[in-house]
């Protein structure tokens, strides 16, 4: 669990819990729970995704994967036992400032994200669909899963924290999660056919290698940047009634566009 967890990483998600409820005024202590628990079962994803039975990846984050290092069974357990803490650790927050009812969407918010309705699901999707040529409706729909969830989630538990209220508010974060979620994961795909392998630290090419579908295998390279220029200025768009308390939110949907890791 801690090779897994603290082997680097660019630890987006938590980024993300700390700019959104920073940009509403939360002390930054009041968002480390949050932070943690999106960190800890996004590595419990990567932890699972790498596993022969996914996507049979030996190199993650520049050092061999869990079950590489050691064994799946032990790699199984990680994922599982990492899942539970990232609920543990959410639940047992004591920082004040957060009411019993605010704690438990947050608890719902996570769950959701990691179901069958978010992560999860959409990694049974991505599995399902090897070796298909999917729709482009359907592949979008895989990636707000598999991917944009747990960002999406990021987001909103960050808004939680700070006790963002404001519907008009909450409906364009929302949109701006999904956005760069989608984005986040169109880089993904673009970085597995042109990234430098010594920068991303996983194997490139795997994609191709195992007839996944991606959006640089059905678009093409070209028009998947422009989608992903085009989902970061959407989701920069949503950010206008923050004016400058949106920066760092901004700064992020750009990072996710410009990455090379
Ligand atoms: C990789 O995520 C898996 C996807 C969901 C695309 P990241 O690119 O955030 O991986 P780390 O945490 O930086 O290693
Ligand atoms: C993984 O997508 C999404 C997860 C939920 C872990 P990928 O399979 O493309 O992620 P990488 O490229 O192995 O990091
Ligand atoms: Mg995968
Ligand atoms: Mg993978
Ligand atoms: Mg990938």
């Amino acid at each position: 669990m801690h090779y897994a967890v603290m082997g680097g990483g660019k630890r987006m998600r938590p980024l993300l819990v700390y700019a959104t409820g920073s940009a509403f005024g939360a002390p930054l202590e009041r968002l480390d729970a949050c932070a943690v628990a999106v960190e800890i079962i996004h590595a419990y994803s990567l932890v699972h995704d790498d596993l022969p039975a996914m996507d049979d990846d030996d190199l993650r984050r520049g050092r061999p994967t869990c079950h590489i290092e050691f064994g799946e069974a032990m790699a199984i357990l990680a994922g599982d036992a990492l899942q539970a803490l990232a609920f543990e650790v959410l639940a047992n927050d004591s920082i004040a400032g957060i009411d019993a009812r605010t704690r438990l969407e947050m608890l719902r918010v996570l769950g959701h994200a990691c179901g069958s309705q978010g992560m999860a699901g959409g990694q049974a999707l991505d599995l399902a669909a090897v070796g298909k040529i999917l729709r482009v409706h359907d592949l979008e729909r895989m990636h707000v899963h598999k991917t944009g969830a747990l960002i999406r989630a990021s987001v909103r538990l960050g808004a939680l924290a700070a006790g963002c209220s404001d519907p008009s508010m909450l409906a364009a974060l929302e949109r701006y999660g999904h956005c760069i979620g989608l984005a986040f994961q169109i880089r993904d795909d673009i970085l597995d056919v042109e990234g430098e392998v010594d920068r991303i630290g996983k194997t490139l090419g795997k994609d191709a290698a195992q007839s996944k579908p991606t959006y640089p295998a059905i678009l093409g390279l070209h028009a998947s940047s422009a989608l992903l220029a085009e989902l970061t200025e959407e989701a920069i768009g949503m950010l206008a009634p923050l004016g400058e308390r949106g920066t760092d939110l901004r700064d992020l949907a750009r990072f996710i566009a410009e990455r090379e890791s």
